[in-house]
């Protein structure tokens, strides 16, 4: 089976184990902090505002819960969400209010945010699909200039970057994954930034039982009984540990080596499925805007997207659509709504395998299994009259 995502880890992952089971230090420590020193490096902030935690779940959930929300209050997030934001949304008692996409690239616009805003909105959480930043300046600038916190679901986009600066630092809060189908991996594992300071601090204690500092002799505020806990307000447990972080600080070093890789990927499959009648391929990134490249999505006629994921299953190729739509999903509420772009690109779109251990090869038998299937389902062309331009400036149809 040609796996969709697979992690990279080898010799280099398996010595760092090694040296944290001979230090017979395994829990939150020395590298946890080293791991997080690394990555606000890499992000460009301050290592104070990063905290290692067990997964970006754990991250979203944090965000939303910092932010003291109260029943009435509203955050708007894309419906092509993972699953986990609506979730974090609703046990904070808010209301999950969804937008619409660009249907090429599958990120909210600024005017997509902008026409789910009322006087309720306490905070925006975008992600950046499959790694590409959309439009991540002009959605800060807004949210800046409207009081709403922005949160930054980077979990998809280790490595993406506007003009240089790293896709996460341009909201409030943000959260990246390293679970094991993502680009850098732990295993299970996430950071999670917050700008604020004060708000930094808090998000470190509610990520550990809510104590305003670690207990132990070294820690302990009166000498004499370092047992004793000074707990502000309660928290949870969900930070990370000195093994996944070995593995981390790994991976953080390998990560051109594999963002390289997919490029190279997602060039191949560009020519190889160029020209492929009944296909769209993911829109150009705009000029300035690096990607992580995590997912390399096509789209096609909704009348055989599904038959087309069968044939290639049945080929033995992996592949899915990430996100399926969440207004769509009976617990949150929200059938009702129109969102025409999300249902469009939810019809039409799959996600094709990708990461670094694919050889050419693969990638050369993905898009032949492709181009078959598609020749056999004889895939409908999208007529002219039908498209309409996304903002990266290549066309699609719509039914609106
Ligand atoms: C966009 C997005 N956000 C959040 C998460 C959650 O990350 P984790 O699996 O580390 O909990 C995922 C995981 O797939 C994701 O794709």
């Amino acid at each position: 089976m040609i796996n969709l995502f697979q992690p990279q880890v080898g010799a280099e992952e398996l010595a760092a184990i090694a040296e944290t089971f001979d230090d017979k230090w395994l829990g939150h420590g020395p590298r946890t902090r080293a791991f997080e020193a690394a990555f606000a490096e890499h992000i460009d902030v301050p290592a104070e505002h990063v905290v290692f935690i067990n997964s970006g779940t754990s991250g979203l959930f944090l965000a939303l819960e910092s932010l003291d929300l109260r029943d009435g209050d509203e955050v708007v997030l894309p419906s092509l969400s993972f699953v986990a934001a609506a979730n974090a949304v609703l046990s904070c008692g808010a209301r999950p209010v969804f937008c619409d996409v660009d249907p090429r690239t599958l990120n909210p616009t600024v005017e997509d945010i902008e026409r789910s805003l009322t006087p309720r909105t306490r905070a925006v959480i975008v992600l950046h699909y499959g790694g590409s930043p959309g439009d991540i300046v002009r959605i800060a600038d807004r949210c800046r200039e409207l009081g709403v916190t922005l949160v930054e679901d980077a979990a998809c986009s280790v490595a993406s970057r506007v003009d240089g600066r790293a896709v996460g630092s341009f909201g409030d809060i943000a959260m990246w994954s390293f679970d094991a189908m993502k680009v850098l991996v732990t295993g299970d594992g996430g950071m999670i930034y917050v700008k604020d300071r004060e708000r930094a601090v808090r998000t470190r204690r509610l990520a550990y039982h809510g104590l305003a500092q670690p207990s132990g002799f070294g820690h302990a505020k009166v000498s004499s009984r370092w047992w004793e806990l000074d707990i502000p307000e309660p928290g949870r447990r969900v930070i990370g540990n000195d093994l996944t972080a070995a593995i981390g600080s790994v991976q953080l070093r390998r990560l051109p080596e594999f963002v390289h890789r997919r490029r190279e990927i997602c060039a191949l499959y560009d020519r190889e499925l160029d020209e492929v009648s009944g296909l769209l391929l993911p829109p150009a990134l705009p000029d300035g805007h690096e990607s992580t490249h995590y997912f390399y999505w096509v789209q096609t006629d909704p009348g055989i997207r599904d038959e087309l994921a069968g044939d290639l299953y049945q080929d033995g190729i992996y592949t899915t659509f990430r996100y399926a739509p969440l207004h769509k999903v009976p617990a949150f509420g929200s059938q009702s709504l129109r969102l025409p772009h999300s249902d469009w690109a939810a019809e039409r779109t799959l996600c094709l395998p990708l990461h670094p251990g694919l050889s050419d090869g693969d990638v050369r038998t993905v898009a032949a299994a492709v181009r078959k299937s598609l020749e056999n389902r004889r895939a409908t062309p999208i007529p002219e009259e039908e498209r309409v331009e996304s903002r990266d400036g290549r066309t699609a149809q719509v039914d609106l």
